[in-house]
């Protein structure tokens, strides 16, 4: 039998992650099967359990059963343990469910695919939620000089900043807390894509600075053409999606795919 992989989600509709790792597939000539299933928001240890029946073998987990999913795992990777989130369920040969999350690990990999230094980098995070708990960890894992969480309901950014100040630097505040130069700002809000951007002061950036969305889109999100507008250069996060994937891939087959060729047709294809 096929070995089976799934992405699960609600809604699933319009995930990518079918063709990635259709490509990743092709690429290194591993033979599996993944698809997007859509799962009830009560039944997703049913869902993954009917999969594992199924042949399934490992699975990746999005929006909204990222913590479900954590509390549902036999084993937890260290880093998943810390992000309170998985995205990667795998299945050992023994029957146990093991949860890792590789979102941190993809958009660590797209920076330093794009040239961006972390060691030593004074780093600005704006957001405090999963998606930014879930990345904070491989970020101060690069040793950064700083690292600062600003967040629209500040207490949230000083818990996080509590919670991973044994790992570096860290600190936390609301958006009035800000103080640049940065030379790393990472958009890590679901407010990016349209409305308002948090209120930044305008000398944010340090000169040659790079800002960072986790989100992406056809056209840059209001964060990245604000940010480009005051010269810093700008990432979009679909590097970070492709990056993930693959990583989550490596834990699956034991084989790293190449992230370029598959992120520059899905660029083409947006
Ligand atoms: P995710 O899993 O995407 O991180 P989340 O846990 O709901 O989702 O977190 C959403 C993040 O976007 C939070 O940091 C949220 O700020 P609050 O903690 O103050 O709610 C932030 N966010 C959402 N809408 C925002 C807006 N209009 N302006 C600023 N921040 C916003």
């Amino acid at each position: 039998m096929t070995d089976r992989y799934c992405v699960f989600g609600h809604p699933i509709g319009h995930s990518k992650s079918p063709a990635i790792h259709a490509a990743f597939a092709e690429q290194t000539g591993e033979t599996l099967e993944y698809t997007a299933i859509e799962v009830p928001l009560d039944d997703f240890a049913g869902a993954w359990r009917r999969f594992v029946e199924a042949g399934g073998r490992g699975a990746n987990v999005t929006v909204p059963f990222k913590e479900t999913a954590y509390r549902l795992c036999d084993a937890l990777t260290p880093r998943a343990e810390r992000a309170g989130a998985v995205n990667t369920l795998i299945l050992e040969a023994d029957g146990r469910t093991r949860g890792d999350t590789t979102d941190g690990a993809g958009l660590v990999g797209d920076l330093k695919r794009r040239g961006v230094t972390l060691s030593g980098a004074r780093i600005l995070v704006l957001g405090a939620g999963g998606a930014v708990r879930g990345v904070l960890e491989p970020l101060l894992a690069e040793a950064p000089a700083r690292l600062h969480i600003a967040n629209r309901t500040a207490d949230k950014a000083d818990g996080l900043a509590a919670d991973f100040a044994d790992l570096g630097r860290v600190s936390g505040g609301g958006f009035e807390s800000v103080e640049g130069p940065f030379d790393v700002v990472i958009n890590g809000t679901s407010a990016s894509l349209g409305g308002d951007l948090p209120p930044l002061p305008n000398d944010l950036f340090a000169p040659g600075a790079t800002a960072y969305d986790m989100m992406y889109g056809a056209e840059p999100t209001v964060f990245l053409r604000w940010a480009a507008e005051r010269d810093a250069a700008t990432i979009d996060g679909l590097g970070m999606l492709v990056g993930q994937a693959a990583e989550s891939f490596c834990l699956w087959r034991g084989v790293r795919p190449d992230v370029d060729p598959v992120l520059g047709a899905l660029r083409r294809a947006l």
